[in-house]
């Protein structure tokens, strides 16, 4: 896809859903890649709105949850002179693949995704059509542009797989149309748990405020929660499976600072979990203080957001569209 807007070096692609505010979890797991790697390839970043609107929002809530998070990406340093950056909702094609995907995605293969049943689960009195197709529009996000990489976290394994499956599917049905992507995983940050329940994810919806830490939390508050974080019996700071707390603790640490999980056992052989803790908690807060200063700024700054989201969303929708006119194509729609 070599155009005046990307350089024919490999895409990546991948997006957020604007719901609470940017977590650790998220940070490690995706958006410091998309930070890392933005130079490296032709990139596309995108606030999933869309995806949002599986769970029943207060609009005018929503509206500037949605606003704040590209404030946010922008704070975390994904650059808009590097990267193609915008609302999900902005760019129509995303939907309208979508459609023509949905007539080639099988309901069973949907209705066994985990975070469908997951979600179904804790949205018993909401469970809507959109919360299903939720991986077919994911599917969609990523096919439109020939994405090479998928940078994300552990917990979007299986919507990849399931993206995969389509475009070989459709490409085995109407010849070669789609590359088929593959995820990116990092190494160290791929599944960052709850600081209060460290045997599941940290999660932006998580009602517990003690459970996550979010990019623009300041140093005082992030050093209360990491000290409030809950560990397990014992002393010895060292990663297993017996002790997720402290497991997790070592993860963040080994993520935030580029270190293994061994080189952080090493450095604190010997020490308590309290002095642990401590440790940990400085460590995300002093990464994560230029990061707020520069929310603070861009959330200021709303005629900035809106000129950056528009230049992506016509940058994107050009891409977007060479996929989505081969498709129609493909499929058999009459154009003139
Ligand atoms: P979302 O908004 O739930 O999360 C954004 C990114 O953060 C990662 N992540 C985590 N990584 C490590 N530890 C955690 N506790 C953690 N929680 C979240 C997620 O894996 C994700 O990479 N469906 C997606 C948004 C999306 C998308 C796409 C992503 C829509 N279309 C196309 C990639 C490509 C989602 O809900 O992510």
């Amino acid at each position: 896809m070599e155009s005046e807007l990307t350089q024919g070096k490999k895409i990546i692609l991948s997006g957020i859903q604007p719901t609470g505010t940017i977590t650790l979890g998220n940070y490690l797991g995706a958006v410091k890649n998309w930070h890392n790697m933005q130079s490296q390839f032709d990139s596309i970043f995108f606030i999933a709105d869309m995806h949002a609107l599986t769970v029943r929002r207060e609009p005018s809530e929503f509206r500037q949850t949605a606003l704040s998070f590209f404030a946010q990406l922008l704070a975390c340093g994904v650059d808009p002179n590097k990267s193609i950056m915008y609302f999900q909702s902005h760019v129509r094609q995303h939907a309208e693949l979508q459609w023509i995907l949905n007539c080639n995605t099988y309901v069973g293969e949907a209705s066994r995704m985990t975070q469908f049943k997951d979600k179904s689960a804790k949205h018993a009195d909401n469970i809507n059509m959109g919360l299903m197709d939720y991986p077919v529009l994911m599917a969609a996000d990523i096919l439109l542009y020939q994405s090479d990489l998928v940078p994300v976290g552990i917990d979007q394994k299986q919507h990849l797989e399931l993206t995969r499956d389509i475009a070989v599917r459709f490409n085995n049905r109407y010849g070669d149309t789609f590359k088929v992507p593959d995820g990116y995983i990092p190494t160290t940050g791929a599944k960052i748990c709850s600081l209060q329940d460290p045997t599941s994810k940290m999660s932006k919806s998580d009602p517990d405020r003690n459970a996550t830490v979010s990019v623009i939390d300041d140093e005082a508050t992030i050093v209360r929660l990491f000290k409030r974080a809950v560990t397990d019996s014992g002393s010895e700071i060292c990663a297993r499976e017996d002790k997720p707390g402290i497991t997790n603790l070592i993860n963040i640490y080994a993520a935030i600072e580029n270190k293994s999980v061994g080189e952080v056992e090493k450095e604190f052989a010997g020490q308590g979990y309290g002095t642990f803790k401590i440790a940990v908690g400085e460590a995300v807060a002093a990464k994560f203080k230029p990061i707020r200063e520069e929310y603070q700024r861009y959330a200021a700054d709303k005629e900035y957001i809106a000129k950056v989201a528009n230049k992506g969303a016509e940058n994107a929708a050009y891409l977007a569209e060479r996929t989505l006119r081969k498709v129609k194509k493909k499929v058999g729609l009459v154009s003139f």
